[in-house]
C-alpha cells in the first residue's frame, strides 16, 4: 500500500522504480491496512491512535486493598503491556492513579524505549516526589489553565528541577474534567501518534462515554477480589455495548480485544 503521509505519498515507489526496481502495489492490502492501523489514524487526522487496557479481576475490579501485589494479571501479560509500551508512542494515566500506585510507566523489556509520560493533572496533585518525575525520557502533564498561585510555584520549580524533560499541556477544565478529545488533538499535533492508555474507574468512564478509544484491551484475570472498584463506575454500567474482535488466553488472563 502507499503512504499517506503527504510529504511521501508515492515518492518511494517513485524512486524505487527510477533505480529499475519493479514495484507491484496494493498487495494483501487489508493485512497491511491492519498491522498500520495506528500511523494511518494519525496520519490522516493528527488524532492519535487510542489503546485503552483494562486488567481486571473475573467480577471486574481494578484494585482492591485485598491486593497484595501490585498486579491484578499474570507475568505473560506484564511481558505484553511492556511490549505495547515500547510500540506506542505515549502511555496516558490520571493523577490519582499516580497518587495512589505510584508507577514508574517505563517500559521494561530489554532494549526497550519508555513511552512519552502524560498526566491528566487538572489541579497539579502529582506528588513532587512521584516515582513518574524521575525515569528517563519525556513527561507530559495535562494542567488546568487557571492554576492558583501555589501550584504555579510548584509547576515553575517543577519546571526548574526537571528543564526539557517536562513539559506541561495547559487545558480549560469544566467540573474538574479536561475535554478528552480536545487533549488527545493537542498531544497529536505535538507528534504522539500512538496513546496507551492505563486508566482508573474515572477515565475509563470518560472514555467509553465519549467513545474515543481505537481499541479496547480488556486483561481479565481469574483473581476474584470481594471489594474493590469496578473498572466502570456501577451507575453507568449497561449503557455500553462493545463489540469483540478477537479473545486469546494470556498465560492465566483471557485477552479480550473490543471496539466501540
Ligand atoms: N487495573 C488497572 O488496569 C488499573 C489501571 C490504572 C489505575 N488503576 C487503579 O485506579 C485507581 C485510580 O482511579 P481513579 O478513578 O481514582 O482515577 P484515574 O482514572 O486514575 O484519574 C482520574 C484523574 O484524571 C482527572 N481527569 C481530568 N479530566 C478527566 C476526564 N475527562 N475524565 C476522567 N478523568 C479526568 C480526574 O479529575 P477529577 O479528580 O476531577 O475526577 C482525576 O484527577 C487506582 O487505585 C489504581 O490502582 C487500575
Amino acid at each position: 500500500m502507499k503512504d499517506l503521509n503527504p510529504k511521501v505519498k508515492g515518492k518511494g515507489i517513485q524512486a524505487l522504480k527510477k533505480a529499475g526496481i519493479q514495484v507491484q502495489t496494493n498487495i494483501l492490502e487489508k493485512e497491511c491496512i491492519e498491522i498500520n492501523q495506528a500511523y494511518l489514524k494519525w496520519i490522516q487526522t493528527r488524532i492519535p491512535y487510542i489503546v485503552q487496557k483494562i486488567g481486571m479481576t473475573a467480577n471486574g475490579l481494578i484494585w482492591s486493598k485485598e491486593q497484595k501485589e501490585h498486579w491484578i494479571n499474570g507475568k505473560k501479560t506484564q511481558r505484553f503491556v511492556h511490549q505495547l509500551r515500547n510500540t506506542l508512542d505515549g502511555i496516558l494515566v490520571g493523577v490519582k492513579t499516580v497518587i495512589q500506585d505510584n508507577p514508574r510507566l517505563t517500559c521494561r523489556i530489554k532494549n526497550g524505549r519508555n513511552p512519552v509520560r502524560i498526566i491528566l493533572d487538572p489541579f497539579l496533585e502529582i506528588p513532587v516526589t512521584a516515582k513518574v518525575l524521575n525515569q528517563k525520557g519525556k513527561i507530559i502533564i495535562v494542567t488546568g489553565n487557571k492554576l492558583d498561585s501555589i501550584n504555579k510555584i510548584k509547576k515553575r520549580k517543577l519546571e526548574k528541577r526537571l528543564k526539557e524533560k517536562i513539559q506541561f499541556l495547559e487545558l480549560p477544565i469544566q467540573s474538574g474534567k479536561f475535554n478528552l478529545k480536545q487533549v488527545f488533538k493537542k498531544l497529536g499535533k505535538q507528534n504522539i501518534g500512538s496513546i496507551l492508555v492505563e486508566g482508573g474507574q474515572t477515565l475509563n468512564t470518560s472514555l467509553l462515554k465519549a467513545k474515543i478509544a481505537d481499541q479496547i484491551m480488556i486483561v481479565v484475570s481469574p483473581k476474584v477480589f470481594q471489594t474493590g472498584t469496578y473498572f466502570i463506575q456501577p451507575k453507568i454500567a449497561g449503557k455500553f455495548n462493545l463489540k469483540i474482535t478477537e479473545m486469546q488466553k494470556s498465560g492465566n488472563d483471557i485477552l479480550i480485544t473490543c471496539k466501540n
